[in-house]
C-alpha cells in the first residue's frame, strides 16, 4: 500500500515511526503547507521520498492508495474531500472534524466515493483498557450503573491551546469520551455540563469541566477534569471507577484495573469487599501502533475499523453536546447535536 503522509507536525512522529516499521506499507511522499516542516520530517526519519507543499501535486505524481491525515482539525474536511474524491482511503488523526456538520460531510464523502475514513483513538488500544472492557463484559461485577473518569493535570502548553475557548473539552475530552463509549459498549443519550476556568488558570478559555452523561440503560458517565490543576497529576488515560450491580472496577490509568466484589461471608448490613484476581487481556501492540494496525487490517479485510467515522461521530457529538450544554445551561440530547442542520 502506498501511503501519503499529510501534515508533518508533532504527532506525525508517532505515525511515521510506526509506519516505517511495517513491511506492508510504503510512505510515498510527505505533504505540508509548510514545505520546511515536510523536509525536516523526511530528514529526521531518514525517508527518501519526495516532499510537497501542494496536496494535489503529490496525489497526481504519486497515485497513493491511502492518506495519513495529521493536519489541524480546521483543514480536516478539505483534505478529506481531496483524498476521498481521488480514490484514497483516509487514516486520520482525531478529532474527526472541528464541527458536526464537517463530520457529517466526511461521512457523506466516504459513502459517495466508497472509501474508508478511520479516526485515531489511540487511548482505546491499551492492555489495561481491553482488560477493563472485558471485565465489564464478563458479568463478574454485574451491570454497570455508573462510570467515572477523572482527569486533572497541570499543563503549560503555550500556543493555541491556551487561546482556545474550550481547550479541555475540544482538545482532550474526545479521548476520554470515546473511552467511555468503548468501555460501556453503549451510546450516550444526553449531557449536563458545567465548563469553568479558575481565577488562577493560565488558559484564556475554560480549562476545566464537569459533565454528567446519561447513556443507554440509564448508565451515568461522570467526567471531571482540568488542564490547570496545580498539584498531583492524573494519568493521560484518566482515573476510572465503574460501579456495577455486583461490584466495582477501578483503574488508575497506569497499571491494570482492579476488581472488587462483595465477600459472600460478610455481614449483610456492613458488607466487606474482596479484590478478585482477574485474567487480564493481553495485547501485543498499543497506542498509535495498535490503532494503525487495526486500520490497516480493516483496509485489507474490508471489515470496518472500530474507529470508523460513522461510529466516531458519536464520540465527537459528546464534545459538542457538552459545550452546548455549558453555554445554554441546560441538558442537551445527543440527538439534537447529531441532527443539527446549518
Ligand atoms: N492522538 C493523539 O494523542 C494526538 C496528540 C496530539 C495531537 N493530535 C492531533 O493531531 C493533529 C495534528 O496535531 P499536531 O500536534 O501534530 O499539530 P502541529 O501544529 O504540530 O502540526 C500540524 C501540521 O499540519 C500542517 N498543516 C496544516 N494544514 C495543512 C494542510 N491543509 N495541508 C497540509 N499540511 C497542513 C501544519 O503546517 C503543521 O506542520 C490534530 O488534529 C491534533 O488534535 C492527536
Amino acid at each position: 500500500m502506498k501511503l501519503l503522509q499529510i501534515g508533518c507536525g508533532n504527532i506525525s512522529n508517532a505515525w511515521i515511526s510506526v509506519l516505517k516499521r511495517r513491511n506492508d506499507v510504503e510512505i510515498c511522499g510527505l505533504v505540508d503547507t509548510n514545505i520546511d516542516a515536510a523536509a525536516k520530517k523526511a530528514m529526521e526519519h531518514e525517508l527518501n521520498c519526495p516532499v510537497y507543499d501542494i496536496l494535489d501535486k503529490a496525489i497526481a505524481e504519486q497515485h497513493p492508495d491511502v492518506a495519513v491525515d495529521n493536519v489541524l482539525p480546521d483543514s480536516r474536511l478539505e483534505v478529506a474531500r481531496r483524498c476521498l474524491s481521488s480514490g484514497m482511503n483516509v487514516l486520520s488523526e482525531k478529532p474527526l472534524s472541528d464541527s458536526i456538520q464537517g463530520a457529517k460531510e466526511i461521512i457523506r464523502l466516504s459513502d459517495e466515493y466508497d472509501k474508508e475514513f478511520f479516526v485515531m483513538q489511540n487511548r482505546r488500544y491499551n492492555c489495561a483498557m481491553l482488560s477493563f472492557k472485558d471485565i465489564l463484559k464478563s458479568g463478574t461485577v454485574g451491570q454497570p450503573g455508573y462510570l467515572g473518569a477523572q482527569f486533572f493535570r497541570e499543563s503549560h502548553f503555550g500556543g493555541f491551546r491556551e487561546l482556545m475557548e474550550s481547550p479541555l473539552l475540544v482538545d482532550m475530552a474526545i479521548h476520554t469520551f470515546d473511552q467511555a463509549r468503548y468501555l460501556l459498549g453503549k451510546d450516550p443519550l444526553s449531557v449536563y455540563c458545567k465548563e469553568y476556568n479558575t481565577d488562577y488558570s493560565w488558559y484564556n478559555g475554560n480549562a476545566s469541566a464537569v459533565c454528567i452523561f446519561t447513556f443507554e440503560n440509564n448508565v451515568i458517565f461522570n467526567y471531571t477534569g482540568s488542564w490547570s490543576s496545580p498539584g498531583t497529576m492524573d494519568s493521560y488515560d484518566s482515573v476510572w471507577r465503574a460501579m456495577c450491580s455486583k461490584g466495582t472496577v477501578t483503574w488508575n490509568g497506569l497499571e491494570l484495573p482492579r476488581v472488587y466484589v462483595k465477600d459472600p461471608d460478610s455481614d449483610i448490613r456492613h458488607p466487606k469487599h474482596i479484590e478478585t484476581p482477574m485474567e487480564y487481556t493481553d495485547c501485543l501492540i498499543s497506542g498509535h501502533e495498535g490503532c494503525i494496525d487495526e486500520m490497516l487490517e480493516s483496509l485489507k479485510t474490508g471489515r470496518r475499523s472500530g474507529t470508523d467515522c460513522r461510529d466516531n461521530i458519536k464520540s465527537l457529538a459528546m464534545v459538542f453536546a457538552a459545550i452546548k450544554s455549558a453555554r445554554e445551561n441546560r441538558e442537551i440530547k445527543i440527538e439534537e447535536i447529531l441532527e443539527v442542520k446549518k
